[in-house]
């Protein structure tokens, strides 16, 4: 069910790909926008085509994150379901933090890490932890057709992660990171969420 709603509001998106932007006398996209604005909750969906990631959804386990995970085990609030969604809700500020969508507590924080050691490592900090040595928490951004770019560059997934999940990589110029092979480059789409998003903690 859940996949069936991103990948309708994903080809909705596509369709609308012309100049059919919101009214410039305000900043909240008009009603039939697709585009996803500041704060609004949202899933993440690869682009890969002819690949056995294409149209694969991000999920969040154990501070890193995945695609085509079979369960995230997150405890949710409020009537969400947690371990039927098996994707994660994301949103993203205007000051390019992303995080794991919360309505309530502090919401976990994706962070990325450069470095040499890190190799494009992508991952989330819990509650008050800082950010790792090397980890940077800003420069995420959603372009006009809700594709999303750390500092300009795309994603890595690696397979044979956990529960033959793919693990998911910043694009840092190192196209095995973390000793993995047959890693393939992605887009990542965002997708909005209209209604009942999934407030949620995932696994650290
Ligand atoms: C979720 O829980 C199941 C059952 O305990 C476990 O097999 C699986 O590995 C867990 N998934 C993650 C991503 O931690
Ligand atoms: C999406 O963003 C990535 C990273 O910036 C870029 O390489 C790619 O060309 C973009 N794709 C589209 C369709 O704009």
């Amino acid at each position: 069910m859940y996949t069936n709603v991103l990948s309708l509001a994903v080809f909705a998106g596509a369709a609308m790909a012309s100049p059919c932007k919101p009214s410039a006398t305000t900043s909240v996209p008009a009603p039939s926008s697709t585009a996803v604005a500041p704060g609004e909750p949202f899933g993440l969906m690869a682009l890969r085509s002819a690949s056995p990631i294409h149209f694969a959804q991000f999920g969040a386990a154990q501070s890193s994150i995945f695609l085509n995970l079979p369960a995230q085990n997150a405890t949710c609030d409020d009537g969400t379901k947690p371990t039927e969604a098996n994707y994660a809700t994301f949103t993203v500020t205007e000051d390019g933090e992303l995080y794991l969508f919360r309505r309530s507590a502090t919401p976990q924080q994706l962070y990325v890490d450069r470095s040499g050691m890190g190799q494009g490592k992508l991952g989330y900090t819990t509650g008050a932890q800082p950010a790792p040595r090397n980890g940077e928490r800003t420069a995420f951004s959603l372009d006009e057709n809700n594709n999303l770019s750390f500092n300009g560059a795309g994603f890595i997934a690696c397979p044979n992660s956990i529960d033959g999940a793919w693990s998911v990589w910043v694009d840092a110029g190192v196209s095995s990171p973390g000793g993995n092979s047959d890693c393939l480059g992605l887009n990542a789409r965002a997708v909005k969420i209209a209604d009942a998003a999934n407030s949620c903690l995932y696994t650290s």
